[in-house]
């Protein structure tokens, strides 16, 4: 693909983001399998490094699909891109307490969860033009749920109680009946 001798529809970038989820996939088999220790701040901390990457990258992807003239959800998107790759630059240079890297992540994801949400509705409803594939958007929100999942399970490892408030899933209207 990269050499030009195969032509698909996939972005590299998206290539290359599917297959390093599925090497952190491998990766957790494989300290699954040697049953090592796990220090669960330091997990918090990659968990969170590794998915603010994909986060990022998925609001990257919807901008670019969407059609040109969607401006304000690109827009959006674009925003959102920013954000998280400014929350995994934070959580690199180590400078703020876990505690607050979480809850502010709680934030961010749950935002970032339900816009993709809405992004679905509005692709199943054929109220907006993109070139999102229906698949592609459940997908992306499937994994915005799962992020939120790890935050919300570290959240109460590390006593954040009064930060959790917020839905543990979220989903568009569709599935809300
Ligand atoms: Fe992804």
């Amino acid at each position: 693909m990269l050499s030009c001798r195969l032509f698909t529809f996939n972005f590299p970038l998206l290539i290359i983001h599917i297959r390093r989820e599925a090497l952190l996939f491998i990766e957790q088999l494989e300290l699954l399998q040697r049953r090592g220790a796990i220090d669960f701040a330091q997990e918090v901390i990659a968990q969170k490094i590794f998915w603010d990457l994909q986060m990022a990258e998925h609001a990257q992807f919807i901008a670019h699909l969407l059609d040109p003239t969607e401006a304000v959800l690109i827009n959006e998107a674009n925003n959102f891109a920013r954000l998280f790759f400014n929350l995994r630059a934070q959580a690199e240079s180590g400078a703020n307490p876990l505690g607050e890297l979480i809850g502010q992540e709680i934030t961010a994801t749950s935002n970032l969860c339900n816009f993709k949400a809405t992004a679905e509705e509005l692709i199943l409803g054929c109220r907006i033009k993109s070139i999102i594939f229906p698949l592609l958007a459940d997908h992306l929100l499937r994994e915005a749920n799962h992020f939120l999942r790890i935050l919300n399970t570290s959240g109460q490892i590390f006593g954040l109680g009064n930060q959790l408030s917020g839905p543990l899933i979220c989903s568009h209207s569709l599935f809300k009946h």
